[in-house]
């Protein structure tokens, strides 16, 4: 993958370097161009030496434009990162404007663009910065964070840019480039959304799932290199790309789908909101209105999950429980009675779990557990997976990819 890499001047572009070591860890090829207030804070010396490439920053250049002119850098670019992004550098992508080489890129390429946005918390919230992002997320820009907590400044809030790990694993989820990662080589199936249980030709029973948790967390996956195979029910939203997406509706046309995608899989994650029930029989005709009441009578739909992890030769298997009440006490039974090896808990209701952006999260395993507070949907599926993996290679008793750097928080 060509990243283009962007790097304004913040303070936070003393983690380019980083950055730019941890995506060719995963196979990228980085094109550095920086601002001129970028050199404030990073030299040019040590991003030529960690990206192995002459760092541009001049659009009049003409040697460096000779060998390579700002199209053909903009035509070159998988993805198009700037980070960290200031907020005059959102301002200035908005305008449409092309002072410099960074903006004429943008507005040259045809490649995703992603910014990680990191500023004094008090310049993020201001209004104009806030309707900029809004702007360019309108546009199909991707806002990558910002994190909260300390800066530079000394203050604290929303600002900070994301970790140089986060941002590579995410740039690799947008473009659906296959990285090296936790994961090379292995077969990850995970299921997503809600079902829908037909009741008659028009009508079904279905349940508040938006999906978006299980495909952050197949992005997630193959983001870290995974093959991975997404079995979803109906959901509005677009396929992650980079992951092979298998569409069904009911909980009966899942089961047979994960079946089917099963057999050489290394982890198995259950994040569908699966329908428990379904009505008994389909009726072949809409249902009159003729009774004052009317019963539907349901019988169980199978349960998927269990019966992955009662396969012999089961994949390391992750289940969810989504609940309105003792969320852990219920969740802990359920890793026993399915025999999982890991599940993840949440609580689901008004303000919380389904159909929302942020999930807050707690996983368990047998001996253990962890607490993810509320984060986006997409960091929490980005600790989940390296959780996951981690879990997985202690329990198969071997060690990550060798020579790969886990560069994660998780312990
Ligand atoms: O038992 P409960 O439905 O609460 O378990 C939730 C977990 O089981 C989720 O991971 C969900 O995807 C999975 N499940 C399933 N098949 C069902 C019901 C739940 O795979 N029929």
């Amino acid at each position: 993958m060509n990243v283009v890499l962007g790097i304004t001047g913040g303070i936070a572009a003393y983690k380019a370097p980083d950055l730019v070591r941890r995506l060719r860890e995963r196979g990228a090829e980085v094109q550095i161009v920086m601002t001129a207030s970028a050199g404030e804070f990073v030299t040019e010396t040590a991003l030529q030496a960690v990206s192995g490439r002459p760092i541009r920053s001049n659009l009049w250049d003409k040697e460096a434009e000779a060998a390579m002119s700002h199209i053909e850098l903009a035509r070159w670019a998988d993805v198009v990162l700037i980070a960290p992004a200031t907020a005059e550098v959102m301002a200035r992508i908005v305008s449409g404007g092309a002072p410099d080489l960074l903006s004429t890129i943008c507005l040259a390429t045809e490649a995703p663009i992603a910014l990680a946005p990191a500023m004094n918390h008090v310049m993020w919230s201001n209004p104009a910065t806030q309707a900029n992002r809004q702007v360019l997320e309108e546009r199909g820009i991707h806002i990558l964070g910002p994190g909260i907590g300390s800066q530079a400044c000394g203050e604290t809030g929303a600002g900070r840019m994301l970790e140089p790990d986060a941002i590579a694993a995410t740039v690799f989820s947008i473009t659906g480039a296959k990285g090296k990662g936790l994961l090379e080589g292995r077969k990850v199936v995970v299921t997503a959304g809600p079902t829908r249980e037909a009741i008659d030709p028009v009508r079904y029973i279905t349940n508040r799932s938006s999906g978006k948790m299980g495909y952050a967390i197949a992005s997630a996956a193959a983001a870290q290199g995974a093959d991975v195979v997404l079995i979803s029910g109906p959901v509005s939203i677009s396929a992650p790309p980079g992951v092979d997406i298998v569409n069904v509706e009911s909980a009966e046309d899942m089961y047979t789908a994960t079946h089917d995608a099963i057999t050489d899989a290394d982890i198995f994650i259950a994040a569908a909101a699966v329908a428990d029930y379904r009505p008994a029989n389909l009726a072949d005709q809409k249902i009159k209105k003729n009774d004052e009441a009317m019963n539907l009578h349901l019988v169980r739909c199978p349960d998927i999950l269990a019966s992955v992890a009662a396969l012999d030769g089961a994949p390391f298997t992750v289940g969810f429980a989504a609940e309105t009440e003792n969320v852990i006490d219920y969740a802990r039974g359920k890793l026993e009675k399915k025999k999982l090896d890991m599940i993840v808990a949440n609580r689901v209701g008004k303000d919380c779990g389904f159909d929302r952006d942020d999930n807050a999260a707690t996983v368990l395993w047998r001996g253990g557990e962890r607490s993810f507070p509320n984060s986006s949907k997409v960091d929490l599926a980005r600790h989940l997976i390296e959780l996951a993996a981690k879990h997985f290679y202690a329990a198969r008793g071997s060690e990550t990819q060798p020579g790969l750097t886990v560069r994660s928080n998780i312990d």
